[in-house]
């Protein structure tokens, strides 16, 4: 069995796709809906559409038997009303709980778009709204989740907006590399959790790692054009950081707000390790943009294997138990 429950949110299966790759186009979103995703989680949306930066902006990159991806995407997507009213088509053919990721360039910008939600007759469709505050990519804006002082604003406004008052409020992550900020950031979110009056139902650790450049050593140029090249890293370079940063959050958050681990999962063996480490569920990117919506179903496979050789029968007999050396 590895089906879980995220803030109260049924997934039939603990692995989902996570906000950006394979799911900007209706079309996209509706072979993830028609995969063994526990969800449908929607590219972040902004109010109005975006082309996003220009092109090459993504590539791969090997490292060892798995691959790394940089991107510079520059939040590409069709505008809210458009992923609100692909729930509503989505609904039409699939029961799947949907997640629709927002990544507004301003507060403002977020709060218009809550409120816009909170009008949309799309509402009653919809499971959570994921809030990215860690996209790497928009020239001239600083990442959110980095600036404390500014995130703990962010989120107190977020999550006093009506429209959690009956939705389930989720909170992207970037991935963060020191002690301090583990601390700091669980404190500011432990008072937000819903078991004490608050929205936050979970937070998904972790986006890209933002300032990586990858190099063509034949042209000496770099392989993406915008922002000098610079982008954020996923895929086999941030397993490891995901991994840290979920044990980290897990031992730090309130019991009522999950971790969800994001961030360099290609099989059954790295998502058990990230539930291992307490994530409740696992989103997977890059290898979704590798391989497309049939991954769900192929490491759905291979993690029910793994749980069947070790004799667990639920994700609750191992999650969290990761044990120290
Ligand atoms: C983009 C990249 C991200 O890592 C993110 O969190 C949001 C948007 C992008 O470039 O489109």
């Amino acid at each position: 069995d590895i089906s879980c429950k995220l803030a109260g949110i049924p997934l039939s299966c603990c692995l989902l796709n996570a906000s950006g790759p394979r799911s900007k186009s209706f079309e996209q979103l509706a072979a993830v809906a028609g995969s063994w995703s526990g969800a449908v989680v929607s590219k972040s949306a902004t109010l109005n559409e975006r082309l996003g930066n220009d092109l090459p902006r993504y590539t791969e990159v090997p490292l060892g038997d798995r691959t790394a991806s940089v991107n510079s995407e520059g939040l590409p997507n069709h505008s809210l009303s458009f992923y609100t009213e692909a729930l509503v088509r989505l609904r039409e053919v699939s029961p799947k709980p949907f997640i629709l990721s927002i990544s507004g360039l301003s507060l403002d910008e977020n709060l218009q778009m809550l409120d816009y939600l909170e009008q949309s007759s799309a509402r009653a469709h919809l499971s959570a709204v994921e809030v990215n505050v860690a996209c790497p990519n928009v020239p001239g804006k600083p990442l959110v989740g980095y600036d404390l002082p500014q995130l703990a604003e962010v989120v107190r406004r977020i999550s006093e907006h009506r429209l959690f008052r009956d939705r389930v409020l989720g909170l992207k992550l970037p991935p963060y590399l020191d002690a301090p900020f583990f601390d700091q950031v669980a404190n500011m979110l432990n008072p937000l959790a819903r078991a004490k009056g608050g929205s936050l139902g979970y937070v998904v650790c972790c986006n890209t790692l933002g300032s990586a450049l990858a190099v063509d050593v034949d042209s000496e140029a770099t392989v993406l054009h915008p922002k000098g090249g610079f982008g954020g890293a996923g895929g086999a370079l941030v397993r490891l950081l995901a991994l840290g940063n979920v044990r980290h959050f897990r031992q730090r958050l309130d019991a009522s707000i999950a971790v969800v681990g994001c961030g360099g999962v290609a099989s059954g063996e790295d998502a058990f390790a990230l539930i291992l480490c307490g994530a409740t569920c696992v989103q997977v990117a890059t290898q979704h943009h590798i391989e497309g919506s049939r991954c769900f179903q192929r490491i759905a496979a291979e993690l029910q294997q793994l749980m069947r050789r070790k004799g667990y029968l639920s994700l609750a007999d191992f999650r969290g138990k990761l044990r120290v050396a």
